[in-house]
């Protein structure tokens, strides 16, 4: 293998987005209108890995588009210190592509035992997670071999996405875009190899962005490190100035995920900071602010930002893999990892 499996995964994402827009609206209606009907004061998100960082999407989400409070749920606190929270009136949502951890499963059971309405995002809709749950939405990802996740990620994100869409009643025509947007995205693959060859030598890097494309930052620097096994931390860029800043000097790599909008306004007086302190950035993003990066990556489909997510991160999807072939790593043989993983 060559990272025959991810390359091809990353090309087949048009192609799911695609998918998911034709084939999931009237089951996620449906799912809609049950979890309205329940009227939640809270939601509380269950994941790990990639699927940890589609669930902080879709915090954001809730917390902007449905005006509601929402975290990510502790699961050590029940599978570890078995306690027993008080989830009635809350909406708990998990999210797996394979539905197989244990520690994704006995939160969902006990959620569901206290009268939480519990809701399944997954690529396996025969999985164990969904049917711990009492609703199960399947992302339609199809079969996804490599052990990076790729498509079964932007496809949580557009699930969550047109999930609180329904919740919330506001339909955002933009989405019916989002495939051709990702298919001229993904057809710009030789300007990522070509900047992939000037962080060969990299040891380090953060990345960095506000608001939704937080996710984006998250996702990017997990991709790098199981494909590169170079250390990438990711930051809000607000806690990048509560002190990580300090590691930021001459030269030290940053990807900083700037979209139009709101949260890349927000982005602005960090970046000011990254540029008084010489460091070198990579901006994907915003026409603008990619012109100002030490090297950018203009993305001129993004028009919505609270949809911009399920775009940003393809371009980091390619630069992972690029990377890592330049690095010598088979990007489809993580080292020490496997597809499934189970943690307690
Ligand atoms: C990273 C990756 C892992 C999984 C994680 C969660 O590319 O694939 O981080 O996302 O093991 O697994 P699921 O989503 O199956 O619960």
């Amino acid at each position: 293998m060559n990272g025959e499996y991810m390359a091809a995964e990353i090309r087949e994402q048009p192609a799911v987005l695609a998918r998911i827009l034709r084939e999931a609206r009237s089951s996620m209606a449906e799912i809609g209108a049950a979890i309205k009907r329940r009227h939640p004061r809270f939601v509380l998100f269950v994941a790990r890995g990639t699927s940890d960082h589609a669930a902080l999407y879709g915090k954001y989400l809730v917390e902007i588009e449905l005006g509601l409070p929402a975290g990510m749920a502790s699961p050590s606190t029940m599978t570890v210190y078995d306690a027993h929270p008080r989830l009635r009136d809350v909406l708990v949502i998990a999210v797996s592509q394979s539905g197989s951890s244990p520690d994704l499963i006995e939160p969902v059971t006990r959620a569901r035992a206290a009268g939480a309405i519990t809701v399944a995002v997954t690529n396996a809709p025969g999985s164990p997670l969904a049917r711990a749950a009492e609703l199960s939405i399947d992302v339609l990802a199809g079969t996804e071999q490599a052990v990076a996740a790729t498509k079964s990620y932007t496809a949580e994100l557009l699930a969550l996405y047109l999930l609180v869409d329904e919740i919330g009643g506001r339909h955002n025509g933009e989405v019916e875009r989002l495939p051709d947007q990702a298919a001229t995205i993904i057809g710009r693959e030789g300007a990522i190899a070509a900047l992939a060859t000037r962080y060969r030598f990299a040891e380090q890097l953060v990345t960095t962005a506000r608001g939704y494309n937080y996710a984006t930052a998250q996702e990017a620097a997990l991709k790098l490190m199981e494909t590169t096994y170079l250390v990438a931390q990711a930051f809000s860029s607000a806690d990048l100035a509560h002190g990580p800043m300090a590691i930021i000097d001459h030269g030290f790599p940053v990807i900083a995920v700037v979209p139009p909008g709101a949260g890349g306004a927000a982005f602005r007086p960090v970046l000011e900071r990254l540029h008084a302190l010489s460091a070198d950035t990579l901006i994907i993003g915003d026409v603008e602010a990619a012109d100002q990066g030490t090297v950018g990556l203009a993305l001129p489909e993004l028009r919505s930002e609270s949809l911009s997510p399920i775009l940003t991160i393809l371009p980091l999807q390619q630069f992972a893999w690029h990377l890592a072939r330049e690095r010598g790593v088979d990007p489809d043989q993580p080292r020490g990892l496997q597809k499934e993983t189970h943690t307690w």
